[in-house]
């Protein structure tokens, strides 16, 4: 139905104006009373689809990724849709509005995305807002910095997202990998990302009840970068990786090199990114020994893909540009693809 009968309208229109329209739709939807009929259509329970992962108990594996539901407006909607979970953000301490338009851009040809909407959100202390109306599905909070903050004082955003945060999501994600906020990635470098993984380590020992804490990374790291990675992870005694944002690459794509260089810089995801996402998965997975739970991000397009992810390391999955190509019905399939293998 999404496929075949809503996707080609929707893809006539601006990629940013459908989202919101999409928000809209599904929210409407929602109220008028079809949540249940979301449910029945696209939720798959069944117990064998569990998963316990550093303390929490997944209801399936299968999670939408950061970016989509930056401001927690709609995660309560989308579990209608059969995620076992859903990630808010990447949030920041003050709202920003992101990059200048026009900013996401479809590459129908190559099923993939790119964006270079710059962390747009309306800042953390409105989403806390929403988040403190009762939640009915497990919620990570990714958090970032704003732009105008230096890296030097990067540490501070974080923690104030995390402080404020704390009390309204399960797990939380440091966003230190988005290609498009000017310098951001140079934190992914072995010394500051210590000290700030260290930092809220810290913090979150403090608190009665210790939320995880994972890290998400670029697919653009070396393989010496990986094994910092992996050291970090050790030292810091973070709970789990996420592999991974979007790319700064443009091998291998259909799309012509004249349309790729008029859309220019930005982040991208879908179909082009799952084999490099995987071998990020696979080269964690094996070098450290499956040390640390990771969650796989990347092109999954199809349930092989989920699969093939789950194979080389990964316990849980997410999702974001399969869901704008593939529709809802993408999560049952791969929960069902799960539950026979
Ligand atoms: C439009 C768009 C916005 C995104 N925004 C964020 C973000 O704010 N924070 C983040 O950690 N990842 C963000 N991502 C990255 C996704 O969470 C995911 O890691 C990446 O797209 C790879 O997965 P995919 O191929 O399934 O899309 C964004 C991706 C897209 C397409």
């Amino acid at each position: 139905m999404y496929k075949f009968f809503l996707r080609p309208i929707l893809f006539n229109f601006d990629p940013e104006k459908v989202h919101y329209f999409t928000f809209r739709m599904i929210r409407f939807l929602t109220a008028i009373g079809f949540g249940g009929l979301f449910r029945s259509m696209y939720k798959t329970e069944d117990p064998r689809l569990e998963r316990e992962v550093f303390g929490l108990k997944f209801p399936n594996p299968v999670g939408l990724a950061a970016g989509f539901d930056k401001d927690a407006k709609l995660f309560r909607e989308l579990s209608n849709f059969g995620f076992g979970f859903i990630e808010i953000g990447t949030l920041t301490p003050k709202a920003q509005e992101g990059k200048p338009r026009k900013r996401l851009f479809r590459l129908k040809q190559d099923q993939a995305i790119i964006n270079r909407m710059g962390f747009n959100n309306g800042g953390v202390d409105e989403a806390v807002v929403r988040l403190k109306k009762n939640r009915n599905v497990l919620v990570g909070g990714n958090i970032g910095k704003n732009k105008i903050t230096p890296n030097e004082e990067a540490e501070s955003d974080y923690l104030s997202c995390f402080e404020a945060l704390f009390d309204y999501v399960d797990y939380f994600v440091v966003n230190v990998s988005s290609p498009n906020t000017p310098n951001l990635r140079a934190l992914q470098d072995k010394e500051p990302l210590s000290k700030l993984l260290k930092l809220l380590r810290e913090k979150n020992s403090e608190k009665n009840n210790p939320k995880p804490i994972l890290l998400k990374i670029a697919p653009d790291l070396s393989d010496d970068q990986l094994m910092d990675i992996i050291d970090i992870v050790a030292e810091t005694g973070i709970d789990g990786v996420i592999a991974t944002n979007t790319t700064i690459s443009r091998d291998g794509l259909q799309t012509t090199s004249n349309l790729v260089e008029q859309i220019g810089a930005g982040g991208l995801s879908g179909k082009p990114l799952k084999n490099r996402s995987t071998e990020v998965i696979r080269f964690l997975s094996e070098k450290s020994g499956q040390a640390f739970p990771i969650i796989g991000v990347g092109g999954i397009h199809s349930a092989e893909d989920a699969l093939e992810k789950l194979e080389a390391g990964a316990t849980l999955v997410q999702l974001y540009t399969g869901f704008i190509y593939e529709g809802p019905a993408l999560i049952k399939k791969i929960n069902k693809a799960i539950l026979s293998v």
